[in-house]
């Protein structure tokens, strides 16, 4: 008996209203057609409409059924998540899962529109500011999820509050700003499935990963020598973004997930394999630091969360 769990175990998702950022691409792209696929109504968040709506095309010719909305959202600008916030909830009464999935790695410093660390930015407090804009849509809807794509890589992460946004360049490197922005991903999952629980509520919050998989995610350091010297083996080592969007996916509709799981490839490594349960690094669940970044992002964005 084939006990993994693939794509084939997603529920009939008929009725569900489900938000993927970055649907244009990589592992978000296999994520909306997926739950497409399963009948839910997928909205696809792209900061760029263009590419959002020919991925949205090649998912349509292959499955003409599919309820896919694309709508403009760019994490690295508040304004244009406030309006994407406001376009949800003057359409759409409810949602049952909010996928915070788009990102960037390994980029050059770089800011916001709103003057933030570009990679701090757009992983985490972009998707903050979401979450906290979308709460009462989400409370609202009963068993629904916020489900937050992290990465390996946050076991590298290391939180400093007199410096989380590497100020003016501040001990800025590509991998450190990736790193914490991965370990602040798992941070906000425990402390707002902690505030779940608070409230007796029936939301939960889950992170997922996908270890190593094919997308356009290495596109800013693919011109770096030793990345080109490592490609070759890199090459050997990943799976597809089918297979990197499963870990996400399950959290997202396995009724079986429970509030502050966290599910990445089951082989070596968590590198590839089918979904899992899998364990983050012990810094992710510091809740003294979960608490002090819950409370600086609400300052920095300006979003105050209603829990
Ligand atoms: N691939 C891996 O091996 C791997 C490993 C660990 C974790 N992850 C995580 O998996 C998630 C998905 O990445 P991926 O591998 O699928 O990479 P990808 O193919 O590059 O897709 C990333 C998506 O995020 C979108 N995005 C980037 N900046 C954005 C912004 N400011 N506003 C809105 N959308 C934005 C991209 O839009 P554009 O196309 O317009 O740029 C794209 O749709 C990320 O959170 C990443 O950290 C991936």
């Amino acid at each position: 008996m084939n006990t993994n769990w693939t794509s084939q175990n997603i529920p009939d998702l008929n009725g569900k209203v489900i938000i993927v950022t970055g649907g244009n691409s990589g592992i978000g792209f296999e994520t909306v057609k997926e739950l497409a696929t399963k009948g839910a109504k997928v909205i696809s968040a792209c900061r760029d409409t263009e590419k959002g709506k020919k991925a949205k095309a090649e998912i349509l010719a292959d499955n003409p059924e599919a309820k896919i909305e694309v709508i403009a959202l760019d994490l690295m600008d508040l304004n244009s998540i406030r309006n994407f916030a406001e376009t949800i909830k003057s359409k759409y009464k409810k949602i049952d899962v909010l996928l915070n999935n788009a990102g960037i790695m390994m980029t050059p410093y770089g800011l916001t529109k709103d003057g933030f660390e570009s990679q701090m930015g757009t992983n985490h407090l972009g998707h903050f500011a979401l979450t906290g804009l979308l709460l009462d849509l989400i409370k609202n809807t009963p068993n629904s999820r916020v489900v937050n794509i992290s990465s390996s890589a946050h076991k590298m992460g290391k939180m400093n509050f007199s410096n989380l946004l590497f100020e003016n360049r501040k001990g800025y490197s590509r991998i450190k700003a990736y790193a914490r922005s991965k370990i602040a991903n798992l941070l906000f999952t425990y402390e707002l499935q902690k505030r779940f629980e608070s409230i007796n509520s029936s939301s939960i919050a889950v992170a997922a990963h996908p270890g190593i998989s094919d997308t356009n995610l290495g596109r800013h350091f693919e011109n770096i020598w030793f990345v080109k010297l490592m490609m070759p083996m890199h090459r050997r080592m990943v799976q597809s973004a089918a297979m990197g969007a499963l870990p996400g996916l399950r959290a997202s509709t396995d009724p079986n997930v429970i509030g502050g799981e966290y599910y990445g490839p089951g082989g070596k490594g968590e590198r590839t394999g089918f979904p899992v349960l899998v364990e983050s690094n012990p810094e992710s669940h510091n809740m003294e630091n979960a608490r002090k970044l819950w409370e600086v992002s609400e300052d920095l964005t300006g979003v105050k969360f209603d829990i």
